[in-house]
């Protein structure tokens, strides 16, 4: 498989990839039209904040299943149209934290303490120390405008060197307020009457953009100070560029642009302007906020992993996948249950369905991830009706199209099985079939009722499913025609009577075997006497 990388990722993650087998082509440097064209063929692309991963893309990826942000914001990447391309998308939300939370604060001294402009006057013969007089941080005031990941590190930073923080967030829980020690403001409003210092760490959206303009800038006392280091677009440049002009903001310091310049052209190349570029007392930095070594490892590694992940068709945290807050490992082996479930479904009985009623049982009925194990059981479910490209993105979707109504209901109650998911197939015919299954520690999927029959069966990936009278001499019958092909048997297991008590006369056979079993094998078992009918699972 292909994997394009558009902007520069740690040398170590490329390689990882190439380890994994993958064809990696690294295309830095290029226009986004450029991109546009170069995306055929490729199975993953893997970016950074500059190249947009949007309609006119993904138009011509053909082959496209995952694409990573290396990184945290999303802003470049439209995840609604990549779920409506059935592509994955992936970022890594809190590799790069630390880093940018770290520059900015480096910021907040700057734009108190004038210290790049000191540094550029006496590398230009300048040491007249008057000039560059600055303000302390301690005891002033810092209005944080989003706590999250990074709002938090931050607010954390500049308490700890004796600043008043107090910090605006509507989407965020008091206690998370008090946790951190951090003045809550109910407004935006709220926040610019106090303070000295304004550092953004909200996402870029129709809500934030430009949520500091004029009017914003103008309500903070005279001399405030500005830090970005989030988006580009989050301050109205023009705005900020003129209230610094007029001395009504002190100093800035910006980290992004609204529209961003390439970071890869030579100074010669680089035709690049912004109005804040000639604003005073503005300090700029190239979007260096995850320009730490560290950040680069671990966003790169953390995006590859992802990558590798998904082309293999394991649940992965993706931005267009329902989000739950237990951890993957514990959801993963009833994903894989439930898929097999539904392919099941399909390799035994092959009739159309109308309906899919999913009910997680026990435990499981409490865990927040039922929505990706649903998932993985309409995955199985279309696997099994021979649709190919079906992945956790457009498994829904998909499904939908088929006009199979899929039900997920939750019942906290411990029966027999400390979790459990019931899965009835309502057939065309009017028919409602159900498959049970568990999950043993450690990580054996069993399967414990099929269509009805009761069992103890642990899955294995090839399984014969045989139907047969419940009367002496069948399992015999079976073994000898297994025995005569030289296929071994690797487990039996037989369900024989009904749950409701109905069919006593029938079994339901379960044969795991060694080696692959033909379907002139299978035409042979079902003529032995008593054998009703057999179904190769083929759960790989
Ligand atoms: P996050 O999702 O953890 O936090 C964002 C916070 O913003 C959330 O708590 C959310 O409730 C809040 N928010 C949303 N809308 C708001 C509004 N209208 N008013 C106030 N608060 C609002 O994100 P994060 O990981 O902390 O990242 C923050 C920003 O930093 C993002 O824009 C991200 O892209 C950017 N970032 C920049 C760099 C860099 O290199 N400069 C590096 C990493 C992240
Ligand atoms: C991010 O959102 O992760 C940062 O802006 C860093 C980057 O773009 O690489």
């Amino acid at each position: 498989m292909k994997v394009l990388i558009t902007e520069s990722i740690a040398d170590e993650s490329v390689q990882y990839l190439k380890d994994q087998g993958y064809e990696v082509e690294e295309y830095l440097g290029h226009s986004q039209e450029e991109i546009e064209q170069y995306i055929k063929g490729f199975d993953a692309l893997i970016v950074r904040s500059a190249t947009k991963v949007g309609p006119s893309l993904l138009a011509n990826a053909d082959c496209l299943k995952a694409v990573g942000r290396a990184g945290t914001g999303i802003d470049n990447i439209d995840v609604k149209a990549c779920t409506d391309h059935g592509v994955i998308a992936l970022n890594t939300p809190t590799a790069n934290n630390m880093a940018a939370g770290e520059l900015a604060v480096g910021h907040a001294f700057n734009v108190f303490r004038y210290i790049p402009t000191a540094n550029e006057g006496v590398h230009n013969g300048d040491y007249r120390r008057g000039n560059w007089v600055g303000y302390e941080l301690e005891g002033k005031t810092a209005g944080v405008i989003g706590l999250g990941r990074i709002g938090s590190i931050v607010a954390r930073k500049l308490k700890g060197i004796g600043m008043n923080v107090i910090a605006y967030d509507p989407y965020i829980a008091a206690e998370k307020f008090e946790k951190l020690g951090v003045g809550r403001c109910q407004t935006l409003d709220e926040l610019l009457e106090q303070v000295d210092l304004i550092t953004l760490h909200t996402p870029k959206t129709k809500e934030t953009y430009n949520i500091i303009a004029k009017e914003q800038l103008y309500k903070c006392k005279r001399g405030v100070r500005i830090v970005n280091a989030a988006r580009g677009g989050l301050v109205n440049e023009q705005d900020l560029a003129d209230a610094l002009a007029e001395g009504q903001v002190a100093a800035a310091a910006i980290d992004v642009f609204d529209k961003e310049p390439s970071y890869n052209k030579k100074p010669g190349d680089q035709e690049f302007d912004n109005v804040l570029l000639h604003a005073p007392n503005c300090y700029i930095t190239p979007h260096l906020g995850a320009s730490t070594v560290e950040a680069t490892a671990k966003v790169g590694q953390g995006i590859v992993e992802l990558i590798d992940g998904a082309l293999k068709g394991e649940i992965v945290a993706a931005l267009n996948m329902p989000q739950f807050s237990g951890s993957v490992d514990e959801i993963r082996p009833y994903c894989s249950l439930a898929e097999k479930i539904g392919l099941m479904y399909f390799q035994a009985e092959g009739k159309p369905i109308t309906k899919v009623e999913v009910r997680y049982r026990g435990e499981l009925a409490t865990n927040s991830g039922t929505g990706i194990i649903t998932l993985s059981l309409i995955m199985g479910i279309l696997k099994g009706m021979g649709n190919e490209h079906v992945s956790y993105v457009n498994a829904q979707e998909s499904i939908d199209e088929c006009g199979i109504e899929v039900v997920e209901t939750k019942d906290e109650t411990i029966m027999r099985y400390n979790n459990l998911i019931n899965v009835k197939f309502y057939t065309e015919d009017g028919r409602e079939l159900k498959i049970n299954g568990t999950v043993f520690t450690p990580n054996t999927e069993v399967i414990v009722s099929f269509f009805g029959y009761e069992m103890n069966c642990p899955l294995s990936s090839t399984v014969l499913a045989i139907k047969n009278n419940d009367v002496p001499g069948v399992i015999g019958r079976i073994a000898t025609i297994l025995g005569k092909h030289n296929i071994n048997i690797v487990s039996m297991h037989w369900g024989r009577k009904n749950q409701d008590g109905s069919d006593n006369k029938h079994a339901q056979a379960f044969v795991a075997t060694e080696q692959p079993v033909s379907e002139k094998i299978i035409k042979e078992l079902e003529g032995a006497e008593g054998v009703l009918k057999v179904s190769l699972l083929d759960l790989e």
